[in-house]
């Protein structure tokens, strides 16, 4: 009879114990309830599939504690160019501070930022959060064109009419100028030699000042080597312009 007790005792204590596991069950559900904050993405897209293995064009949520996208979606790749896009990213919690249209390496870096949204007012205000782009070519050159070339280099080869190193870097020029180019310095090698990043001039200059005594090192910091390997990947794929 005793024993008979301490079972019932037994199945009594795993029946409270359980019913305690349903409190924490709901909490959890409340938890998923507060990211409930949907980017809404409209645009035409030209040069989505062009890009290296490794990358992917999508929307993206950062937050302030690591450089890692918390939140990502891919953008459609079977998209022929310039159809309209529209493609939504749910579930963004308050802890997302930045929602990007942007290229994400394998780590979820990211590696090229085409659209930004501070999330700050925008959560206050509403649950759907609009991203118009219009029309945006997010091919794998024009983000080294935009990202790279526009913010770091043009000053110097191009912008101003005359080109330092008789190179010009501009949206309208750079291509024809580096792809299958002799360098002007070293005229043994070719500023871009597609398929062969480390035997083209330009990866030299900007990674082997040894190579090149150019020093132009110093224009990536330590963050900014993604673009480094960008350009490597670019060259290595092939260096085409819009596939
Ligand atoms: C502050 C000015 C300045 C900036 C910014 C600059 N460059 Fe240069 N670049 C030069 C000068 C000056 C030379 C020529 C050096 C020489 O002949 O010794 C040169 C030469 C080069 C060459 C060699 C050209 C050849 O055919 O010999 C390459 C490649 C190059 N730069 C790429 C870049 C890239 C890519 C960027 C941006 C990431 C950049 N440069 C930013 C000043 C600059």
């Amino acid at each position: 009879m005793k024993n008979y007790i301490l079972f019932l005792a037994a199945i009594w204590t795993t029946v409270s114990l359980c019913s305690c596991d349903d409190g924490r069950i709901y909490e959890q559900h409340v938890d998923i309830e507060r990211g409930g904050y949907v980017l809404k993405l409209t645009g035409r897209f030209s040069g989505l599939g062009n890009w290296a293995d490794g990358y992917s064009v999508v929307v993206a949520g950062f937050n302030d504690k690591s450089e890692y996208a918390v939140i990502t979606k891919s953008l459609p790749l079977n998209q022929s160019d310039g159809t309209e896009v529209v493609m939504t990213l749910g579930g963004i919690n308050d802890e997302v501070t930045v929602l990007k249209l942007c290229v994400i390496n394998r780590l979820r870096e990211c590696v090229a930022d085409f659209h930004t949204i501070e999330c700050e007012e925008i959560f206050a205000s509403a649950d759907t959060i609009m991203m118009n782009v219009g029309t945006l070519d997010v091919g794998m050159y024009s983000a080294i064109q935009s990202q790279v070339f526009d913010k770091k280099c043009t000053m110097c080869h191009g912008e101003t009419g005359t080109a330092a190193g008789n190179l010009f870097l501009t949206a309208d020029k750079s291509y024809h100028a580096l792809v299958n180019r002799p360098a002007y310095k070293n005229s043994d090698l070719l500023l871009v030699k597609p398929g062969e990043a480390e035997e083209s001039f330009l990866h030299l200059v900007l990674n082997r000042d040894g190579d090149t005594n150019m020093h132009h090192l110093d224009l990536f910091s330590e963050k900014e080597q993604l673009a480094l390997k960008l350009i490597d990947d670019w060259i290595n794929r092939g260096a085409f312009l819009n596939n």
